[in-house]
């Protein structure tokens, strides 16, 4: 840092010196020009009237008068003295003391005398500097000699050098100055803050620091400073994850996490590519005013795909719904993402509002998942909402054909209810794909499913894949039975699966998970968590002993009001609880442009204001239902510090707020009440396991949740753990690799187009 300040200082010093010289040389160039032309013009001036003078006493001879006119110009200022010359160029009369330092003829008279016009000339005079000017003298138009003005010049000489001089004390100073306050900005703005920095760094690399910690203000570089922050991020991620690897092998476990599925995704992939279907995006764009925000919905279903996808850069194809989502792909309708860290592409799908309208609002959230869903409410099948369907899964299918070109044996996790047909129109012209789709919402039975008109070409549609997931074994049994019962198949019910027209489909349970050691409640400890708890309390404006949370999109399948009524009833049949029990209820709007969630939002708020009417007292209300999208942090908190969690799903494939809930309590505190209609219950039993109709027994499971002993809480909380740590979101994702790897498929360019169907092991 010294040696680049000595730098710095005399590359300024060199800079400004020569810079201020430049100034100088032409600030001294004219006002020498300026002095110069003065004095001629002076010259000219008077020698122009004395010639006036002069030209009748030439004429006449009289020697005594030249004399006198020139001696009365002797000493004027500046003016050294004056000569007349004759036509030969002799002086016949001369200022005293200037005739005997004049040159015999200066050049200037001789010219006036030829050429018969003034000029002058600057001359060395003994030891002064003088300007002589010349002017011809006439008689009858005929030149008959010349006059000399002669003046002392030294002044501008003098006063040239005394410009140099200040101009050499301005530049001192403005060297001096300029250096001085460069070396300041230099230390305030860089030094300090490299310094500062270079602890921070320092500290993270030796483990001192912790990435969360703040950046230190570094000003100028910030830039830099997020870039160091990334990488930092990137560092510990990497120092933790080998530190897991180590413990992992140590303690003989074979736990996965984004690291190991990094390098199983990527062998088993080999040369080829993964590609990624969805209707929800991992990434939204939306304008707020004049800048650009990105969302990030909450969904488990990006946490479980977004490892897969960094782990081999591969491409998310998903319906771009932001508002400004237009604003920021390439002219293929991608970007990499994530923004701050891009590791794999998104290409966005645009759908038009009746397409939207169709496809999702309509077949998917209107039809099938009401269909799927045991909830008690008719799913509503209307043909126009059917064609945007097949339309929107072919404008999908094409975008992913797209995607696909030129690579073999590609990859592709299609996702969800939202599309069902895609696998068939992908494996028609690509059949050397591996295709699997995960079913991440429940089967219906082969009867509730036969009410849907189109139920064949969903079945068909899906058979078209190789893989298809569901969470649970009996979405399996139920999507089989469906299969059976509808089309022309054989199935295989050793091995789970279906073969039809040449082509067979494995159907496998893969319960899917939470990306557990990420959720960890950042070492917080048990003394934190009371006072995170307090400061949650008094932010919600509520005075209570025991907390309660629950954490849903507002679905009529997740059962929020069934839970309300829950907890009133607690407080009729355990009036101890009043004033010391609140549940909070974070509900996240969803679907809301479909009548049934509006109408539920509403009925929700309704239900939860009927209760507190009815039991609040001062500062306590028994339900705090918080309507909005909340994020990942502040949902944490919640997780953190409640003393039970309630999942009351009427209907769940899965439910992961039971999974996320569990991995976010380190403390091993918090009881966790589960709907035993969620996939999770099937894993997780150790919960509170309830029929979430059962009102009394829910109520019941809140009070013994509360009462229970701490030493039950713990090994609950404890043995629950474990399970979601060692069936963690990565293990799910490597269990579909794996399985998806193993297909077999046909060569490259053997398509239904082109008439062969030959399978071949690769
Ligand atoms: C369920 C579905 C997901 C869907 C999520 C949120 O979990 O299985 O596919 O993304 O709900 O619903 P939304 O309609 O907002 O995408």
């Amino acid at each position: 840092m010294r040696l680049l300040s000595v730098r710095l200082i005399i590359s300024l010093i060199v800079g400004i010196t020569l810079v201020s010289l430049a100034f100088s040389y032409y600030e001294v160039r004219s006002e020498k020009r300026g002095l110069t032309r003065d004095l001629e013009r002076r010259a000219e001036v008077l020698a122009e009237s004395l010639a006036g003078n002069i030209e009748p006493h030439l004429a006449k001879g009289s020697q005594k008068e030249l004399q006198r006119i020139v001696e009365r110009f002797g000493n004027r200022q500046h003016l050294d003295g004056v000569a007349i010359y004759n036509q030969k160029g002799a002086p016949i009369a001369v200022t005293t003391g200037l005739a005997h330092r004049l040159p015999d003829q200066p050049v200037v008279v001789a010219q006036a005398v030829s050429k018969g016009q003034g000029g002058g000339q600057f001359v060395h005079l003994d030891h002064s500097y003088v300007h002589i000017y010349a002017w011809p003298l006439h008689q009858q138009d005929q030149i008959v000699g010349a006059l000399a003005i002669v003046h002392d010049a030294s002044y501008i000489k003098a006063q040239t050098i005394q410009i140099w001089r200040e101009s050499f004390l301005r530049d001192l100073v403005l060297v001096l100055l300029i250096s001085s306050i460069t070396l300041l900005i230099v230390r305030w703005s860089i030094v300090g803050p490299i310094a500062k920095a270079a602890q921070w760094m320092k500290a993270l690399r030796t483990g001192k620091g912790s990435v969360t910690a703040a950046v230190p203000d570094i000003d100028l570089l910030r830039p830099l400073a997020r870039e160091v922050e990334t990488f930092a991020r990137s560092l510990s991620a990497a120092r933790s994850a080998a530190e897991k690897e180590a413990q992992l092998r140590d303690a003989a476990e074979s736990n996965w996490t984004a690291e190991r599925l990094s390098v199983h995704v990527r062998n088993r992939l080999a040369e080829s590519r993964l590609f990624v279907v969805s209707n929800r995006e991992p990434y939204s764009h939306t304008r707020r005013g004049r800048s650009l925000e990105v969302v990030v919905p909450p969904s488990g279903l990006v946490t479980a795909l977004e490892p897969i996808l960094r782990a081999c850069d591969g491409t998310w194809v998903a319906h771009g719904s932001g508002d400004a989502d237009q604003e920021t792909v390439d002219k293929h309708d991608s970007l990499r993402v994530p923004p701050e860290d891009p590791r794999y592409t998104l290409r966005r799908v645009w759908l038009s509002k009746q397409e939207e309208e169709g496809y999702y609002f309509g077949f998917a959230n209107e039809g099938l998942w009401p269909l799927c869903h045991v909830a008690h409410v008719r799913p509503l099948f209307r043909a126009s909402d059917w064609e945007h369907y097949l339309h929107v899964n072919q404008k999908f299918a094409d975008a992913v054909l797209e995607e696909m070109a030129g690579t073999e044996h590609p990859f592709l996790l299609a996702q969800d209810y939202h599309f069902a047909l895609l696998p068939r129109m992908i494996k028609k012209k690509r059949p050397d794909a591996r295709i699997a789709i995960f079913w991440h919402i429940p089967w219906a039975n082969p009867e509730k499913f036969s009410i849907c008109p189109w139920q064949r070409q969903l079945v068909d549609g899906l058979l078209g894949a190789d893989l298809v997931g569901f969470h649970i074994h009996s979405d399996c049994n139920n999507f089989l039975q469906t299969v059976d019962r509808t089309l022309e198949s054989r199935i295989d019910w050793d091995h789970f699966a279906v073969e039809r027209e040449d082509h067979r489909t494995i159907v496998k349970p893969f319960p899917i998970s939470v990306a557990f050691d990420e959720i960890q409640g950042d070492g917080v400890g048990k003394e934190s968590i009371y006072t995170e708890k307090t400061a949650l309390l008094r932010e919600l404006g509520v005075n209570t002993l025991f907390l309660g949370v629950g954490v849903d999109r507002v679905d009529y399948t997740k059962g929020i009001q069934e839970r309300f009524r829950a907890i009133e009833r607690l407080l009729e049949k355990y009036p101890d609880y009043l004033g010391k029990f609140t549940f909070v209820q974070i509900g996240a709007p969803s679907r809301t442009h479909i009548k049934r969630y509006h109408d539920l939002l509403g009925e929700v708020e309704a239900e939860a204001d009927r209760i507190n009417w009815r039991f609040q007292t001062g500062k306590w209300r028994p339900i705090i239902f918080l309507n909005r999208q909340h994020s990942h942090k502040e949902i944490q908190r919640f997780y953190r510090t409640a003393d039970l969690c309630m999942v009351t799903s009427l209907h769940d494939g899965m439910n992961l707020v039971a999974k996320e809930f569990l991995a976010a309590r380190e403390d091993e505190q918090g009881v966790l009440v589960l709907s035993q209609f969620t996939g999770a219950a099937r894993e997780l039993r150790d919960a509170l396991i309830v029929n979430p109709y059962d009102v009394e027994q829910v109520a019941d499971a809140i009070r013994f949740a509360l009462e229970m002993e701490p030493d039950d809480r713990q090994n609950r909380m404890q043995r629950m753990r474990k399970v979601v740590k060692e069936n963690n979101v990565y293990r799910w994702a490597g269990n579909l690799i794996t399985e998806l790897s193993e297909i077999r498929v046909e060569k490259p360019g053997h398509s239904e187009a082109n008439g062969n169907r030959v399978a071949s092991a690769i």
